[in-house]
């Protein structure tokens, strides 16, 4: 048992060195796994308090704990420090001198994800569409129930949602798409409907190239006497060819999704032939007509959701989603 004690003492001296010594936050990323991981002293020691007595089991079991809050402190305090020195290095190297630019004359414009928003409405409002927008926090039934999603159906996980500390558990929540608003828009219009509904959408994923836990989509719904698969598809090629040029083409794949029936995904091909999936779609389902109000005997529609974000990426050649998020004027300023 002395010996366990000793060796958690030495553990604390050795690591007090090492998180001095470690040069970057890599190194002590590196240095964390040392120190705390699964071959680290700590857990080594914990692993033989079974073969002690009851008592000693305490003593040491306290003192392991003790441990490791004291190399978790030494750690965070010399990542805080590591992380300053970093910054101030980067603030250095990308300093800008704003007299440089030539006052009155360089005016700000709109950024890349609102002018391609602005790009998409002006194009659907050319084609008869109206602009629809419904609220950021949903509640439980329009993101999911009135979508056709049924409770503990595991289409729920397509999605990381996230919830809102409010009212019942899970009643609340940030949208995960934009289809709420489809049912918004079938509670409070009378058919005939051709709307697009733009927003921001969020999921709990981290950011990375082709995620960002906060994005835009926007949201296509027709609904009205007669609407059949071809008027989507063909709704969805006249697109295509107005949005990105008569050198494009789309087809649809079929997919599932719980509120459309059938349901595809819609693919464009760029003029070298390869394909870029770029929206979900399909015809909207008699059960999600119905939690609009709405009588699938007599109307039905087709919808459709794109990533706008994907689509500025795509337009513009941009191949990282979290440029469009950064906020550094040097990028922002070529679009
Ligand atoms: N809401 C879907 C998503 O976020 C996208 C989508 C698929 C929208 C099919 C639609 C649709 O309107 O019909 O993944």
């Amino acid at each position: 048992m002395e010996d366990l004690a000793a060796q958690l003492d030495a553990a604390v001296a050795d690591a007090a060195v090492a998180v001095a010594a470690a040069a970057d936050l890599d190194a002590l990323a590196v240095l964390d796994t040392d120190l705390l991981g699964k071959k680290s002293v700590v857990t080594t020691v914990r692993s033989h308090l079974g073969g002690i007595d009851p008592e000693g089991r305490k003593v040491v079991g306290r003192r392991v704990n003790e441990v490791r809050t004291e190399i978790e402190v030494l750690v965070a305090a010399r990542r805080a420090e590591l992380a300053a020195e970093a910054r101030a290095v980067v603030l250095e190297a990308e300093r800008l001198d704003l007299t440089e630019f030539d006052r009155g004359r360089r005016l700000g414009h709109r950024h890349v994800v609102t002018q391609t928003w602005e790009r998409l409405e002006d194009l659907f409002v050319g084609m008869g569409y109206t602009v629809a927008e419904g609220p950021e926090i949903e509640d439980e039934w329009h993101n999911f129930g009135a979508l056709n999603f049924p409770l503990d159906h595991p289409a729920r996980d397509m999605y990381d949602t996230l919830y809102v500390d409010h009212g019942e558990p899970q009643s609340t929540l940030l949208r995960t798409h934009t289809s709420p608003v489809q049912v918004r828009v079938m509670e409070t219009q009378e058919p005939p409907i051709y709307s697009i509904m733009p927003g921001r959408v969020f999921r709990s994923d981290t950011a990375d190239a082709t995620h960002m836990p906060v994005f835009h989509q926007i949201e296509g719904l027709v609904v009205d006497r007669g609407i059949t698969f071809g008027d989507l598809a063909g709704t969805l090629e006249a697109f295509t060819r107005a949005y990105f040029g008569s050198d494009f083409t789309s087809r649809l794949r079929p997919s599932y999704f719980p509120f459309t029936e059938p349901s595809a995904e819609f693919d464009i091909q760029r003029p070298d032939g390869s394909w870029l999936e770029l929206a979900g779609c399909g015809m909207v389902h008699p059960n999600v007509l119905r939690a609009g109000g709405l009588d699938p005997e007599e109307w039905s529609g087709f919808a459709f959701g794109f990533g706008l974000d994907r689509l500025a990426l795509m337009r513009h050649g941009i191949d990282d989603l979290r440029e469009l998020f950064r906020n550094d004027h040097r990028f922002l300023e070529q679009f």
